[in-house]
């Protein structure tokens, strides 16, 4: 099973890219059509700019200057607007060719805002302006990396099973457990009843993203509970539980994973569109400071 299981009509409903739908496919789309155009838009960008010869130093405000500054502003609308877009499409063969577009384009726009400041940096909005969208750019990359390789580790990790799947076989291992922990001494019982009643998986942000559980009750059983150290009588009950135990921590690990591989799926958004906005105020403030102040 796919690491994603919306189906294609979760685009049309206003949701994310089902990433297991798009992974991989979106950077080779249609021969790689979008990332030839992201070459060419460059290619051309930096001839014009090798040929160009203004009569001050290159700047946003030569013909050549203006010239890129209107295509890298088409660009950014164009990029944002796909936010929008990308809710009206119910077909996920489009939308890979949307997002491909947007990949390449938005990766282009380093060439055509860079050689359109003509390397002129400085303390004010205009700087700013191309320093939150070198961020934007940034923060998509990691993200089209995340959506390249992480539905695949997903789909591998989990081994096909779902996270209700693998809860339901918690759930079975846990009652096993606690018809096997009846032979066990208090202490012992004790641990796999603490095991057993801590469910929670996940947590905090920073959790999700670490994977680690340092509370594991499981894993503390695990550690303390020893067949040596049970009286003879006790000892196969003892290496039964450990059996199960082991098992139901290797399910909680892979839950962990999971929610981990979840959280990185959607932790970049978080920078990726609030910047994205950042940068639409900023370009606004750089266009009106350029038309009406200069
Ligand atoms: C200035 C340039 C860019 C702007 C303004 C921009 C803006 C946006 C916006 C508004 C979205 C929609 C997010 C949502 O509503 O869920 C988006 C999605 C996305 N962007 Fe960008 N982006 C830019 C550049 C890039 C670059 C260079 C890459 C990759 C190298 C990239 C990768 C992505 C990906 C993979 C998504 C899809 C997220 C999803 O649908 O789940 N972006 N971008």
């Amino acid at each position: 099973m796919s690491a994603a299981t919306a189906k294609p009509g979760a685009a049309a409903a206003g949701k994310r890219i089902p990433p297991g739908e798009i992974h991989q496919s979106f950077l080779a789309y249609r021969g790689f059509r979008f990332l030839k155009w992201g070459i060419w838009l460059c290619l051309a960008t930096i001839l014009a700019y090798a040929l160009h010869r203004p009569l001050t130093a290159p700047n946003g405000g030569t013909w050549l200057g203006y010239t890129l500054g209107t295509i890298g502003a088409a660009l950014i609308l164009w990029l944002m607007w796909f936010g929008m877009r990308k809710r009206s499409y119910g077909r996920i063969g489009r939308l890979q060719g949307w997002l491909s577009a947007h990949v390449y384009l938005g990766l282009a726009l380093i060439v055509v805002a860079t050689l359109h400041t003509g390397f002129e940096f400085g303390l004010n909005i205009h700087t700013l302006a191309y320093a939150l969208m070198m961020a934007v750019i940034a923060s998509g990359a990691f993200g089209m990396i995340v959506y390249a390789a992480v539905p695949e580790q997903m789909t591998r990790n989990r081994h096909g099973a779902t996270v209700s799947d693998l809860m339901a076989k918690i759930a079975a291992l846990d009652g096993d457990m606690r018809q096997a922990a009846l032979g066990l001494d208090d202490r012992q019982a004790g641990l796999v009843l603490a095991a057993m009643n801590q469910v929670a998986i996940g947590g905090s942000a920073w959790r999700q993203l670490s994977g680690t559980r340092p509370n594991c009750a499981t894993r503390l059983a695990l550690r303390r509970i020893t067949a040596a150290d049970a009286v003879p009588e006790q000892r196969a009950q003892a290496q039964r539980v450990l059996g199960l135990l082991g098992e139901r921590l290797e399910y909680l690990d892979v839950i962990s994973r999971d929610l981990r591989y979840k959280a990185l799926m959607d932790i970049w958004l978080y920078l990726h569109v609030p910047l994205s906005f950042a940068l639409l105020a900023a370009l606004t403030a750089h266009v009106v400071a350029v038309f009406f102040y200069f």
